[in-house]
């Protein structure tokens, strides 16, 4: 095969091609990104069988010393969002410590390196020491040592009480510890005392306060996505009332109340909208933002004439963000701490209106009810449907379209917008190589070699027509490990291990290497498949991707037009074969290899080897 790569000719690319697509899914935000390590800290509600509830329980809390735990509404409430506190009864005569452990999720990660605060509001008598530290499950070891001094009374009410900054003493090989709270018991001895919103966070991701998870964080902003897309199932809720509602999650953490999430837990919204709008910002990433649209999972759909308080909060949502603080809800967004508009230029308008039974409403009246106030106050925002084609591509709206696809599909898909109209812009903005299957999400197959390969094939069909294509992004971005070990994700993580997919190779790598615009490439000698390309360049620099998908070593002979270069760049992603899979570093690690290196050619002509038949391959010019 000879690829010969003009070096004009081409369209603009999108320069956001390549992004991200968040929702709190399995634990990917609450016990994942969200920088919070203690579980129920609020008891806001509860999972059980992969559904959430508003069922209110000490799940994850153990008592310690004789003592009792339970949940108690009685007043006063730390706030009117966090009406539920856990109790602790002290039996008469207790000598000796008490107090409780919590689980976190699936574990903490201790690390002696890193800097921890631990926190928790308290009402009730007590004068003393709360004893905090990480214990290991197994050894029985304490990892850490810090105190809050206690002196309250029961008619001071709520007091918050937090410990100085710590490190652990030791770290922990794995994440089979827990976290200790621990009183004087003699102090409390015949008493009951309460508890709500209790915290411990390890250093977050450029210190933030509330912030992400330091890891996790690193290795997303490594990704090099361009945009941060906020929306998905969770936008959507289960059913009546619990859609997104983003003025829930902002401001203190007492005042927001959680809801039960769409994945089978609740959801804390510890990280909420502007933790959200922080982190782009962090990572320097666009947002698109959704808005709910009045289609919930469960197939209810608001009625027209219910419509118009949910289209007054979108409006009051983008007004949040975008307005200046003169404004009522810019003012909202001032008092936080952000006194400047955020800059947002794209807003989908529902998620997977296309499904549930949400066609008929989105094209009768809730699709144009949204879009008329929106662009009417924000003319030059790009607004995005959620079904193809929108209600109204002539207005200008952009198409937001989801495959979900085995890997046959992905390959397949490599032509999918060749042909496609030039009319409207087109958003991927969730995709991903399944296997067909059974389970809670339905998206099964942990990525194999042969899965990122199709996956990259459909990406270089999307930037040869980067032109209307103005993102993808996977679905899911993240999730827990030991919850989902099965199903696609492109980031797994548990509470101290990180398992980064081939996926996520391919779309490190995808945008790692991408220039302004696309140019035409000419092949001899052969066609699309099973070796497939694309060519963008920017004013330095020509990127020539290529995947070989179910084919063999080869070498293939480029020619970058007009370059005069005798070196290049050679990156590679490849694994021992097509149903390799990535894994935790203590379940074997990767079995992908990234490589990079400098071939030798001669004024812009390099034979470029594929060393198996499953391979990704990038030459920078
Ligand atoms: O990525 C998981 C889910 O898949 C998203 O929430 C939803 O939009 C899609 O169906």
């Amino acid at each position: 095969l000879n690829l010969s790569v003009a070096s004009s000719g081409g369209n603009t690319s999108s320069p956001i091609l390549y992004g991200t697509f968040y929702e709190d899914i399995y634990h990917s935000g609450d016990g994942g990104l969200y920088g919070e390590l203690i579980r129920n800290r609020a008891f806001q509600g509860s999972g059980s069988n992969g559904v959430a509830s508003t069922v209110r329980n000490t799940n994850y809390w153990h008592p310690v010393g004789g003592v009792t735990l339970s949940i108690d509404v009685s007043s006063p409430a730390l706030s009117p969002s966090l009406p539920y506190q856990m109790r602790m009864d002290i039996p008469a005569g207790t000598t000796g410590p008490v107090g409780f452990y919590n689980d976190g999720f699936w574990g903490f990660h201790v690390d002696s390196a890193k800097r921890y605060v631990a926190s928790v509001y308290m009402r009730g008598d007590y004068s003393g020491s709360i004893d905090c530290y990480f214990q290991n499950y197994i050894s029985g070891a304490n990892l850490s040592t810090a105190v809050m001094s206690v002196s309250q009374t029961a008619a001071e009410g709520w007091k918050k009480s937090s410990t100085p900054v710590f490190t652990p003493s030791d770290s922990a090989s794995d994440g089979n510890n827990t976290f200790y709270y621990m009183f004087d018991g003699e102090h409390l001895a015949g008493k009951s005392v309460y508890f709500n919103l209790f915290s411990v966070f390890k250093q977050t991701y450029k210190n933030r306060g509330n912030g992400l998870r330091e890891d996790l964080a690193t290795s997303l902003n490594n990704m090099n996505g361009k945009y941060l897309r906020i929306g998905g199932n969770e936008l959507e809720g289960n059913g009546p009332p619990y859609e997104w509602k983003w003025n829930l999650t902002l401001g203190d953490l007492k005042d927001r109340p959680g809801r039960p999430g769409t994945w089978g837990d609740v959801t804390t919204d510890g990280l909420g909208l502007l933790e959200m709008m922080q982190w782009a910002a962090d990572m320097g990433q666009e947002v698109l933002m959704s808005v709910f649209a009045g289609l919930y999972l469960n197939t209810t759909v608001i009625s027209e004439a219910a419509l118009p308080p949910y289209v007054d909060s979108a409006m009051n949502q983008l007004e949040f963000l975008l307005g200046t603080s003169n404004t009522t809800y810019g003012a909202k967004r001032a008092a936080l701490g952000y006194p400047d508009p955020f800059v947002i230029n794209y807003v989908e308008i529902g998620n997977e209106d296309n499904i549930n039974g949400g066609p008929p409403s989105y094209y009768a009246y809730r699709f144009d009810a949204f879009y008329n106030a929106i662009h009417a106050k924000y003319p030059s925002l790009q607004l995005i449907s959620t079904v193809n084609p929108s209600p109204s591509t002539t207005a200008g709206s952009a198409v937001d379209i989801h495959p979900y696809k085995n890997e046959a599909t992905f390959v397949s898909m490599f032509n999918a917008y060749d042909q496609a109209s030039r009319q409207y812009p087109v958003w991927i903005a969730e995709y991903a190589a399944i296997r067909p299957g059974t389970t809670t999400s339905g998206q099964v197959g942990a990525q194999t070699l042969g899965m990122a390969c199709a996956e990259a094939i459909f990406l270089l069909g999307c930037e040869r027509n980067s032109d209307i294509v103005v993102g993808t992004s996977y679905g899911a971005l993240i999730k827990h490990y030991d919850e989902e070990p099965g199903t696609v994700a492109v980031i797994k993580h548990t509470s101290n291990e990180i398992l980064l997919t081939m996926s996520y190779y391919v779309q490190k790598l995808f945008a790692d290497y991408k220039g302004t615009d696309t140019v035409p490439v000419t092949a001899t000698g052969g066609g699309f498949g099973p070796i497939y390309w694309s060519a963008t360049k920017s004013s330095t620099s020509t990127f020539l991707k290529m995947v070989n998908y179910n084919g063999s070593a080869t070498t293939v002979s480029v020619t970058i037009q007009g370059s005069m270069k005798n070196t290049a760049t050679l990156i590679t992603l490849t694994a021992p074969n097509s149903t390799s899979v990535n894994n935790l570093p203590s379940h074997g690690g990767e079995a992908s290899k990234v490589t990079t290196s400098t071939i030798t050619g001669s004024n812009g002509v390099f034979q470029v080897p594929f060393t198996s038949g499953y391979e990704v391959s990038i030459l920078a010019v």
